[in-house]
C-alpha cells in the first residue's frame, strides 16, 4: 500500500477561483471518504485576494502552506484591480513565485476532447475527433525567469524594455527526461518545439533533447519550429501525441490547444517538481463573471483528477473523476463556455452537484 494521508494546501485566489475551488473540493472529499484516504486540508490567501490582506500577492505563510504540503490545489489568480500595480505586486507574482520556490520545472497540460463536446470546438469535428495530446511545459525557466530584465532608462533618456531568455543544459534534459517518460507511457511518440532556426537558446535545446532521447530509443523523437507548431495544432492536430516545449511557447501554444477542447474551462494542469505538486486549471480567474455562479468548474475537477493521478498514486480514482465529467456531458448539461442549442444549461454549483452525484455512482 503506498502513502495514504496527504496534506492538501488549497488556494481559491480570486475571482472564480472561489466558486470553481468549491466544486473541486466536494468532488476530493467524496474520493476521500469512499475510499478511506485521509486527508488534511489547509486553506491559504495567494493574488490579490493575498495584496488586499498582507499586502503582498504570495505571503510567507501561504509558501510556508505549500512547502509543507504534499500538493497545492489553486483556482486563479488575478484580476483588473491589481493591474495597475507595481510588478512584484500582481497576482500573477504568487503563481511564478509557487512555480519557482516549489521547483515545479514540468508543467503537464493534457488536451483531450471530450465526444461529447466534439461541436463546441470552433473546428471541424473530423479535425478535432479523437485528439489527445500531452503538452509538456518547462515553467521555471525561459524568459520567464531569466536576468536581466526590467525597463531601463538609456543615455539619450529613452527607455528600453529587456527580457532574456536563458537554459541551461541541466533545465533542459530534467524537462526532456520527464516528457521521454510520459512518451514511452503513451504512444512513445516525442515532439520538442523550439525556434532553433532563429533562436541560439533553442538550438541548445533541440541538440539537448535530442542528447536525452539516445536513452529513449523506443520512442520517436521528432522537431518542429513553434511558429509551425501553432499552425499544425490548427490544421491537423491528431497528429500529436506528446509536446515538450519552453515555458513561453508552452505557455501560448497551450491556450490555442485548448480551444481544440471548445473551451479553455476544460482545461486541467499538474505542476510538478522533484517531490512537490501544484493542480490547477489552465484558464484565469475570469473576473467579467466571477460571482456570477457562471463559470465552467470543469478544468479544476478534471485538475483534482491529476492529483489522484499524480500525488496520491490513485490512476483508477482518477478515471472515474474524468468518466464523471463525460457522463454529464453525455447527459447534455452545459456551463455557458460550452453551451449550444439543444442543451442544458446549468451553472457552477449545479455542474459541480451533478458530477458529484455521478461520481458517487461509479464508486459504489
Ligand atoms: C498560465 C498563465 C500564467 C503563465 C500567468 C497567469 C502568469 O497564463 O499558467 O498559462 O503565463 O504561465
Ligand atoms: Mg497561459
Amino acid at each position: 500500500m503506498g502513502k495514504n494521508s496527504f496534506n492538501i494546501a488549497v488556494f481559491p485566489g480570486d475571482g472564480v477561483g472561489t466558486e470553481i475551488m468549491q466544486e473541486a473540493l466536494k468532488i476530493l472529499r467524496l474520493i476521500a471518504d469512499k475510499k478511506k484516504i485521509s486527508l488534511e486540508f489547509s486553506e491559504g490567501y495567494i493574488g490579490g485576494a493575498a495584496y488586499d490582506r498582507f499586502g503582498e500577492p504570495l505571503p510567507e505563510q501561504s509558501l510556508d502552506l505549500a512547502m509543507q504540503s504534499d500538493a497545492v490545489l489553486l483556482g486563479a489568480v488575478g484580476g483588473p484591480r491589481w493591474e495597475a500595480l507595481e510588478y512584484k505586486f500582481r497576482p500573477e507574482r504568487a503563481l511564478l513565485g509557487l512555480r519557482e520556490k516549489m521547483g515545479l520545472y514540468a508543467n503537464l497540460r493534457p488536451v483531450v476532447v471530450f465526444e461529447e463536446l466534439l461541436d463546441a470546438s470552433p473546428l471541424k469535428e473530423e479535425v478535432v475527433r479523437g485528439i489527445d495530446i500531452m503538452i509538456v511545459r518547462e515553467l521555471t525557466g525561459d524568459i520567464y525567469f531569466g536576468q536581466p530584465r526590467g525597463v531601463f532608462k538609456e543615455k539619450s533618456g529613452r527607455r528600453k524594455g529587456v527580457n532574456t531568455m536563458v537554459y541551461t543544459e541541466e533545465e533542459i534534459s530534467r524537462i526532456a527526461v520527464r516528457a521521454f517518460e510520459i512518451a514511452r507511457k503513451r504512444k512513445k511518440n516525442l515532439l520538442s518545439v523550439d525556434k532553433a532556426n532563429v533562436l541560439e537558446c533553442t538550438e541548445l535545446w533541440r541538440s539537448v533533447v535530442s542528447e536525452v532521447g539516445r536513452d529513449y530509443s523506443d520512442v520517436t523523437l521528432k522537431h518542429m519550429y513553434v511558429d509551425n507548431c501553432a499552425m499544425q495544432l490548427i490544421r491537423n492536430p491528431a497528429q500529436f501525441d506528446v509536446i515538450v516545449t519552453t515555458n513561453l511557447f508552452g505557455d501560448i501554444l497551450s491556450d490555442e490547444a485548448a480551444m481544440l477542447t471548445g473551451s479553455i474551462g476544460m482545461l486541467p494542469s499538474a505542476s510538478l517538481g522533484k517531490d512537490k505538486a501544484l493542480y490547477e486549471p489552465i484558464h484565469g480567474s475570469a473576473p467579467d463573471i466571477a460571482g456570477k455562479n457562471i463559470a465552467n468548474p470543469l478544468a479544476t475537477i478534471l485538475s483534482v483528477a491529476l492529483l489522484l493521478r499524480y500525488t496520491m498514486a490513485r490512476p483508477a480514482e482518477a478515471e472515474l473523476v474524468e468518466k464523471a465529467v463525460a457522463g454529464v456531458l453525455q447527459e447534455g448539461y452545459r456551463t455557458q463556455d460550452i453551451f449550444q442549442e439543444g442543451k442544458k444549461l446549468v451553472g457552477t454549483a449545479e455542474m459541480g452537484d451533478l458530477t458529484w452525484k455521478k461520481l458517487a455512482g461509479l464508486l459504489n
